[in-house]
């Protein structure tokens, strides 16, 4: 015979959302991927790519004086901002919003990894503090 408990486990199991809230801690370990081209934090400066102090709602070509690719440009002049389905859009393959963009990174393919990595970005305010 079956026992309720286990099937009421099972159901439980099924029915757990895939993660409840994002985890800035595994975020920032995610972030390393990003450090060869980007920095944060207060004295946070344009690498290969620009720094992502406050990008979470930011208008594309957030940085002024960095030269963004012609895709990025005309991304900013159609209006686009950076908030968060975008980023999860260009985190996931760069080369989907911006093709001939010049962010060389291949993408992240899990969702929460994503989430993780938007959380732990969208704690920088635009002048690198938190
Ligand atoms: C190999 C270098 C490289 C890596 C790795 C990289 N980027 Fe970039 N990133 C760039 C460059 C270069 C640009 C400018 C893109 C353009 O002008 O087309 C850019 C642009 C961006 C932008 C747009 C900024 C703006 O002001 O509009 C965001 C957001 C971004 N990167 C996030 C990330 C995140 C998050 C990671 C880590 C998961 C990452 N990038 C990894 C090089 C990189």
């Amino acid at each position: 015979m079956r026992s309720p408990l286990l099937i009421a486990l099972l159901l439980g199991v099924a029915a757990a959302p895939a993660q409840a809230e994002p985890d800035i801690a595994k975020g920032e370990t995610s972030f390393k991927k990003c450090m060869a081209c980007h920095a944060i934090g207060p004295d946070a400066k344009a690498k290969v790519g620009p720094p992502l102090n406050g990008i979470v709602g930011a208008k594309w070509a957030h940085f002024e004086g960095y030269a963004y690719s012609q895709d990025i440009k005309d991304g900013a002049a159609a209006g686009k901002v950076w908030d968060e389905a975008t980023l999860d859009g260009y985190l996931t393959n760069p080369k989907v919003l911006a093709p001939k963009g010049k962010m060389a990174f291949a993408g992240i393919r899990s969702e929460d990894e994503r989430k993780d990595l938007i959380a732990f970005l969208a704690q920088f305010k635009a002048d690198g503090s938190k």
